[in-house]
């Protein structure tokens, strides 16, 4: 007899066979800190072979090699030479590299016929969010984009919370969250300098909280931005203890806000810090018709639901608060379902988990931001033709 005859309706989480006769052939742009996430990734799928790096600073991808033990991987000095050598015959790459270098190499890649997994943000401004967009279509090959926390079975939730009707029309979402004292720099300025981050705070984690409340509403086209942001507290030498000196290079955003319009008469209001006196500047909350869901904010504000869920909802005329608890998925890393979506994606011929056509307006929306907050006023959204 069978254990339990509930058994038989839960979801059937068999692992699913690879097929590891056809391997992809992989390149990594950008040997830097994220890199590692993905190499360990890489590493775990059968059917993948890590034939290529390169990185633009001397010995850095021979090195990070090194470290997998791996010596074999033929690296060069910067994603153009990579992809020139034709005898690598790359399927893929993973572009790692700082955000402003993200438009160049998804490009060049794209242009070459190779398969892109482009870490988050997707770039630095709109105008190269569409230039990759058209090298997409050029190419027909499959561009995802680096958003992990999409695939964590709680964020899910989210999504079908909104798709189920439970909130009836959504009119009104605050997302977005921040840090107390978390300016990244463990390994060195890449993410705080203008030349090679562009964008702060904003890039770093107010894109996971634009994708978290977007991806579950279906994606609407931002129309309007009223923008602002500063950096009160990345200039601080007193915020590098043992690095005072990253004070006079902090030139990007570490505090933004906005209020955003989207089609469909939806309204955004959003904040994002990487350092604030206060704990926290709001859980995300989607307003609905039939009902509302408060989302707990997190200490570090890096695209996690930080704790149970609460739907607030009429039954009968009473007003009544059902908790959503958090789903606990075990070891699942969101960094392998990462890279094996957009790996299935390649095989199958199947559209990107996380495809450009949605994050271009994610993209827009932190342009926007950037574009309103310098003119100092409201402005509209303009998404170059792709
Ligand atoms: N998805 C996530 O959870 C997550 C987490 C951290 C960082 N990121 C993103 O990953 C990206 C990289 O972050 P990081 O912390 O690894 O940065 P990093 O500065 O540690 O590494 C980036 C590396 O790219 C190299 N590089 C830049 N342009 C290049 C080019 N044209 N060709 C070859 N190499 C080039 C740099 O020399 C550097 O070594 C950022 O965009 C960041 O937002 C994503």
């Amino acid at each position: 007899m069978a254990d339990n005859i509930l058994d038989r309706f839960k979801e059937n989480t068999e692992t699913v066979t690879v097929d590891t006769s056809r391997k992809v052939r992989v390149g990594i742009i950008g040997t830097g800190w994220i890199a590692e996430a993905h190499m360990i990734s890489y590493l775990k799928q059968p059917d993948v072979e890590i034939v290529a790096g390169a990185d633009l600073i001397e010995g850095k991808a021979e090195a990070f090699f090194a470290g997998f033990n791996m010596p074999e991987v033929k690296c060069y000095r910067s994603h153009k030479e990579m992809l020139d050598d034709e005898s690598l015959q790359l399927d893929a790459v993973s572009v790692c590299t700082y955000n402003r270098t993200h438009a160049e190499c998804a490009i060049y890649a794209l242009n070459k016929g190779v398969n892109v997994l482009l870490e988050k943000p997707m770039c630095v401004t709109v105008e190269e969010a569409a230039e990759i967009v058209k090298a997409e279509k050029a190419s027909g090959k499959v561009l995802s984009i680096g958003f992990q926390p999409r695939l964590d079975e709680n964020m899910k939730m989210i999504k079908k919370i909104v798709e189920s009707g439970k909130l009836g029309k959504v009119y009104y979402i605050q997302t977005g969250g921040g840090r107390r004292h978390g300016i990244p720099t463990p390994y060195g300025t890449s993410f705080i300098e203008d030349k090679t981050a562009g964008i702060g705070a904003l890039g770093d984690i107010g894109c996971y909280s634009l994708d978290m409340v977007l991806n579950a509403i279906g994606y609407p086209k931002p129309l309007t931005v009223s923008g602002y942001k500063s950096n009160f507290f990345g200039t601080r030498p007193d915020r590098y203890p043992t690095h005072p000196e990253y004070a006079e290079k902090f030139t990007v955003d570490d505090f933004a806000a906005a209020f955003i319009r989207l089609e469909g008469g939806i309204i955004l209001d959003f904040r994002i810090a990487w350092d604030m006196h206060l704990d926290t500047p709001g859980d995300t909350i989607i307003m609905g018709t039939e009902g509302s869901l408060r989302i707990p904010s997190t200490e570090c504000w890096n695209g996690s639901v930080g704790g149970a869920m609460t739907l607030y909802h009429d039954i009968c005329g009473e007003p009544t608060q059902t908790t959503v608890p958090i789903i606990d998925s075990g070891f699942d890393d969101l960094f392998d379902k990462k890279i094996r979506s957009f790996l299935d994606a390649i095989k199958n011929g199947t559209p990107a988990p996380v495809p450009s056509s949605q994050i271009i307006y994610n993209q827009a929306i932190i342009d926007g931001i950037f574009k309103s907050a310098e003119a100092g006023r409201e402005i509209e959204v303009v998404i170059p033709e792709c």
